[in-house]
């Protein structure tokens, strides 16, 4: 009789305990290039150039001080952490369907890969800056491929980001536009293609919810639905239609243990999409507004203010948290967490916090139902 191998590859939801995880670097970072899926913007609303080029030592730095920094820390927590290999994202790329100035950085692994069950999946991706990204962890995905007998790859379909692929124009609508036709959910992408960005989704068990967004739009969830329901999973769509730029769940809808849920005050669910949760006994925790405000965040980051919600769970009641804060650590501390708190300002740059900068592989537990009341 053989022994069983244990499993190298194995998580389910966002919060059981967690035994191994890849943290990002910053070496070898470009500022991202305005293209048709993006238009990054100075923060200080000057309108003012966004730089190109390699960002400046000092910047790469400081985030890779901080994130090496996060690193020990979860390696106190007994917790395995790789790292992905140093890749130059100053390089352009010409493929036959589009071209790119340079590429982006390896500071947000969650954009790009996702663990479900025993599964890797690698997203479409949908900037042509970041459609190469996947190379910088093919090492690690390798190791768990030979290492791990039970553990399934794949990569989603390849999209074209040719210039069909997008729809340029909604960069320029009017606020009073984007009012207008919240509830239409349409963005920088089209519906022609199949795209997603690994970190729209986030897992609860046999749940996987997914937000429509500028980075994942509707062909992209059809083809997550169509993968992963045979496997026995049911996948849910959200939206969020005060958020006019949406890109990536985890500043908007956090799931921090059984049963409980951090939502953004400023983006409420689509009405009627909130009884999912409720009439399964979730409680929706409105985060507290972050002490920073949004022209406090640096300069070149493309993210808001709510990076505070973007925190990482190392346990159903452990939670790592940026250490500046405050009023986050403060209702997690009443709600009963212990709070772990690491400086990560110098990664906000990278438009992520703690969640975004990870990618768990391994947590323990199972394909637990959290959802008992789903209809249909
Ligand atoms: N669009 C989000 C916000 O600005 C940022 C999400 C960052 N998440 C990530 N996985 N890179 O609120």
């Amino acid at each position: 009789m053989t022994t069983a191998v244990p499993p190298l590859v194995n998580a389910w939801n966002e919060w059981d305990p967690l035994e191994e995880i890849i943290v990002g670097r910053a070496d070898g970072a470009a500022f991202e290039p305005v293209e048709p899926g993006s238009r990054p913007q100075l923060r200080d609303g000057s309108g003012g150039p966004f730089p190109t080029g390699p960002k400046p030592d000092d910047m790469v730095k400081g985030a890779n001080e901080e994130l090496d920094h996060l690193a020990e820390v979860l390696k106190g927590y007994g917790v395995t952490v790789r790292r992905p290999e140093a890749f130059d994202y100053t390089t352009s790329v010409k493929a036959p369907t589009f071209e790119v100035s340079n590429q982006y950085c390896g500071v947000c692994p969650r954009d790009v890969l996702i663990t479900i069950g025993n599964e890797i999946i690698e997203a479409t991706m949908s900037r042509r800056a970041r459609f190469f990204e996947y190379l910088p962890y093919r090492p690690l995905i390798y190791h768990y491929w030979n290492n791990d007998p039970k553990m399934v790859w794949t990569a989603a379909p390849k999209p074209s980001m040719a210039d069909d692929m997008y729809r340029q124009e909604f960069w320029d609508w009017p606020l009073e536009k984007r009012h207008a036709e919240m509830h239409n959910f349409e963005f920088c992408v089209t519906q022609d293609e199949v795209v997603f960005d690994a970190a729209d989704m986030s897992r609860f068990g046999r749940d996987v919810i997914v937000q429509e967004s500028m980075t994942t739009n509707r062909q992209g969830i059809n083809w997550l639905r169509r993968h992963l329901e045979p496997k026995g999973l049911r996948v849910h769509t959200v939206h969020f239609p005060l958020d006019f730029f949406p890109s990536h769940i985890d500043c908007t809808f956090v799931p921090l243990r059984p049963g409980l849920i951090l939502t953004n005050p400023d983006r409420p669910l689509r009405e009627g999409e909130e009884r999912l949760f409720l009439d399964n006994g979730w409680e929706l925790l409105d985060a507290p507004t972050p002490s920073t405000d949004n022209h406090e965040m640096p300069l070149y980051c493309q993210s808001s203010k709510w990076l505070s919600m973007n925190v990482l769970s190392i346990a159903p009641d452990v939670v790592v948290c940026e250490e500046q804060e405050k009023p986050m650590h403060d209702l997690l501390e009443e709600r009963g967490f212990e709070v772990v708190k690491v400086p990560f300002r110098k990664v906000y740059e990278y438009g992520g916090s703690l969640h975004c900068a990870t990618w768990d592989v391994r947590r323990t537990g199972g394909a637990e139902d959290y959802f008992p009341n789903v209809k249909g």
